[in-house]
């Protein structure tokens, strides 16, 4: 039934419609179809559509999917970057340039920065020694390749930085650890309030 759909497919694909100056249709050197046995096979495949089991399935064997890409355990990774002067001063400018991290995170890494309030969760801080401790250098580059999912921070390696690049900004992020700012602070203190509101209200729904 495979091919059946296969051909079903193939005929309906602009250009390539079956039988029209008496061509064969099949490149894989299946036998030439008219275009009389194709619409009869039409009939008898159900026409694949797009996003369903079937329509995947034809589509898949039209031209195979590319290998998947293999899981990389980044805990694993080792910076091969040194984190001199040089390495953290490149870091600091693509933070604020082409990396563009500044425009979400802050400039000062406080988690302010100018679009922060488009998203939801907001971009992080990256000043927080407890949240330093969490991520190896290798996680940190494995957030940059691949993005976090469900949040606004997308891979920016490669198609914005170049690994390298990504080893910098990892290098200058370090730098940041333990520097808070009055805007951070603010928050935190928030933060901590609107927990003990949380933990009131609990208190009082428990009798
Ligand atoms: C468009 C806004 C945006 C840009 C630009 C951006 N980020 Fe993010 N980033 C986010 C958001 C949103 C999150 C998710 C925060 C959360 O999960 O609480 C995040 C998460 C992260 C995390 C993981 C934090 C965690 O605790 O899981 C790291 C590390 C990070 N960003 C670093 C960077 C670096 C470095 C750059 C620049 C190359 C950058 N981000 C650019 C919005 C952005």
């Amino acid at each position: 039934m495979i091919f059946l759909r296969v051909i079903a497919l193939l005929a309906l694909l602009p250009g390539i419609s079956a039988g029209e100056e008496g061509l064969p249709v099949s490149p894989a050197g299946a036998p030439a179809v008219t275009a009389a046995e194709v619409t009869a096979a039409e009939v008898t495949a159900a026409p694949p559509v797009a996003g369903q089991p079937d329509g995947a399935e034809a589509t898949e064997a039209a031209a195979p999917a590319p290998p998947p890409k293999p899981q990389v355990d980044w805990s694993q990774v080792k910076n091969p970057v040194a984190a001199d002067a040089a390495s953290v001063a490149r870091g600091q400018a693509l933070y604020a340039g082409k990396g563009m991290c500044s425009i979400c995170h802050g400039e000062k890494g406080d988690g302010f920065g100018p679009v922060r309030g488009q998203f939801s969760p907001f971009p992080n801080a990256l000043i927080d020694p407890a949240w330093h401790q969490r991520f190896s250098d290798g996680q940190l580059m494995g957030v940059l390749t691949e993005g976090k999912l469900g949040t606004g921070m997308v891979p920016f390696i490669p198609d914005f930085l170049t690994e390298d690049e990504g080893w910098d900004i990892v290098n200058f992020i370090r730098t940041l650890n333990g520097h808070t700012t009055e805007a951070y602070e603010k928050h935190q203190v928030e933060l901590r309030k609107e927990e003990e509101r949380k933990q009131e209200a609990l208190k009082k729904e428990a009798f």
